[in-house]
């Protein structure tokens, strides 16, 4: 395809979900009733999908403490969301920093970017509702955060923003109709599943369109990147803070999650789509193996 035929196709994508943006998006402030009780004896996780389910230490707790910790683990995956989200934010205003504004594209990287404040802006309060301190990543990560907006570039940057918003939307997407889940997650998660459908379609286009640019020795750096910051996304997830919650050491619950093989099958479970797709472009290469091995998203 020559330049300006892809230059088209993708201002045709960006017009399409701008439109799609116009016609369906939600408000959180309005949207979601905040002030409604939460639901005495509900979860906020399915317990199958705890990092301690099945564990020894699973074992020994309450079924009112089994509740609490799916609360402390959907904030600490509430506010990875926010670092994930922020650290997109910056990303795509790079883009658009680099763009011509009269375009489709940097109009629609604009609008994705109005989209994720509003969902950070969600996930705070959520965590705040739900009573659970600020956990987001340990502070060394959130450090390391800082350089990916230096390092990430081409359909890797596209491909790390897509394995953090599939691998959320996947889990959410389940707990979205679930009648055990409390109705505010439920909530949160359909408003997020919803306006994120156009963001993996924009982000997929990208990645495909900036694979087919690459050369030798930069495919290898790609292929590298994506699995070193999908392994950090993974890990992220659950802040080890939150196993306090229920009198469980930080570091033994952590060791416990990260042995754990139900935990594992969920990471591998919330990345099977993203990692279909990632290997099809060619961006799971063997410069990233050992990332990817520890990272849980492949079957090992
Ligand atoms: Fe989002
Ligand atoms: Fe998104």
């Amino acid at each position: 395809m020559t330049r300006a035929a892809t230059e088209s196709t993708r201002d045709r994508t960006a017009e399409r979900l701008l439109r799609s943006s116009a016609n369906k998006f939600y408000d959180p402030e309005i949207d979601i009733d905040w002030d409604a009780p939460l639901v005495e004896g509900k979860h906020y996780l399915p317990e199958e999908r705890s990092s301690l389910y099945g564990t020894p230490l699973w074992d020994r707790l309450t079924p009112e403490q089994r509740i609490e910790l799916g609360k402390h683990e959907i904030a600490s995956i509430a506010t990875n969301g926010i670092w994930f989200e922020v650290l997109l934010m910056q990303m795509l205003l790079k883009e658009v920093y680099n763009s011509d504004p009269t375009t489709g594209f940097a109009q629609y990287a604009l609008t994705e970017i109005a989209d994720e404040c509003r969902h950070s802006t969600m996930f705070a309060r959520f965590s705040e509702r739900v009573g659970c301190p600020h956990y987001g990543p340990v502070a060394w990560r959130k450090r390391l955060g800082k350089l990916l907006n230096v390092l990430a570039y081409g359909p890797a940057m596209y491909g790390s923003i897509l394995v953090a918003e599939e691998i959320l939307d996947r889990l959410q997407r389940e707990q979205m109709n679930d009648p055990d889940i409390q109705p505010l997650v439920r909530m949160v998660n359909r408003i997020h599943v919803l306006e994120e459908a156009r963001h993996v379609t924009f982000a997929r286009e990208e990645v495909k369109r900036r694979m087919s640019t690459l050369r030798g020795p930069e495919r290898a750096y790609q292929q590298w990147l994506i699995a070193v910051v999908s392994n950090e996304i993974t890990h992220s997830l659950i802040n080890p803070a939150v196993y306090k919650a229920v009198g469980i050491r930080p570091r033994d619950g952590q060791r416990a999650a990260e042995a754990n093989p139900y935990w594992q099958e969920t990471i591998r479970y919330t990345g099977e789509r993203i990692m279909g797709f990632l290997d099809e472009v060619g961006l799971v290469g063997k410069p990233g193996m050992p990332w990817w091995r520890r990272s849980f998203l492949l079957a090992r």
